[in-house]
């Protein structure tokens, strides 16, 4: 499983990245308007995200057009930015329209707003790099977001998608609206490739108590070895 951090936050992004753990990273205009994000410095902060993430990390930049002309237009001035941009366009019939349009001119589409077995199908041939299903906003409505995810990937596992991708790359899922450290267990364990998370979520799958508790001893009993 690959760990892309779900932020438009830098210096979450520079200190996520230092780990030496970060795949990719995934925005969306919500998490933008988080940091206080200005239209006009959109595309100077994704490319900033490139930069810090280096070129073989992706990173998803979401269009926000509504039609498929707008959407294939946006995505190509979005995948301009850098070569490890992806262009992230919402499952509707519009945003299949323009992945199918921005594939066949070799820009890579994460499908994000995912919710289901048929729209995750229709995305892949659509030409998708990327599918995002959702898993916290599942929970939210008290439905399990895990049991769609692994009924996605089950789903698209079943299949060879490889004609319809750009450069016939293989289609990775990325679980997202990740929101605790046991949704990236279950995720790995159901096989997603990708688990989207935020910084918060990241932190806590570094830690655990008995971690902790046995660095605590090493550390007593070396102090024990530094005195004899
Ligand atoms: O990647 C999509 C994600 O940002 C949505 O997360 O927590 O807003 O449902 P959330």
């Amino acid at each position: 499983m690959k760990f892309f951090l779900d932020t438009a936050d830098l210096n979450e992004i520079e200190e996520a990245a230092s780990w030496g753990a970060l795949a990719g990273v995934t925005t969306n205009p919500s998490l933008y308007a988080k940091i206080g994000g200005k239209l006009e410095d959109f595309h100077a902060h994704m490319k900033r995200i490139c930069e810090i993430v280096g070129p073989d990390c992706p990173v998803s930049a979401e269009s926000v057009a509504m039609t498929r002309d707008e959407i294939v237009r946006d995505g190509l001035e979005l995948a301009e930015i850098a070569p490890n941009i992806v262009v992230k366009i919402p499952t509707m019939v519009e945003g299949l329209a323009a992945t199918r349009a921005l594939a066949d001119q070799g820009v890579r589409v994460n499908m994000t707003l995912c919710f289901s077995v048929p729209q995750a199908l229709l995305a892949a041939r659509a030409g998708a790099r990327y599918i995002s299903p959702f898993i916290g906003r599942f929970d939210d409505i008290s439905e399990d977001g895990l049991d769609q995810v692994e009924s996605i990937v089950g789903a698209i596992g079943n299949y060879d998608f490889t004609a319809n991708t750009v450069r016939g790359e293989q289609i990775e899922i990325i679980a997202a609206s990740v929101r605790s450290a046991n949704h990236v267990t279950q995720c790995a364990l159901m096989g997603a490739d990708i688990a989207t998370v935020p910084f918060g979520v990241l932190k806590k799958m570094v830690q655990h108590p008995l971690t902790d508790r046995g660095l605590e001893s090493f550390m007593k009993d070396w102090k024990k070895v530094l005195n004899a």
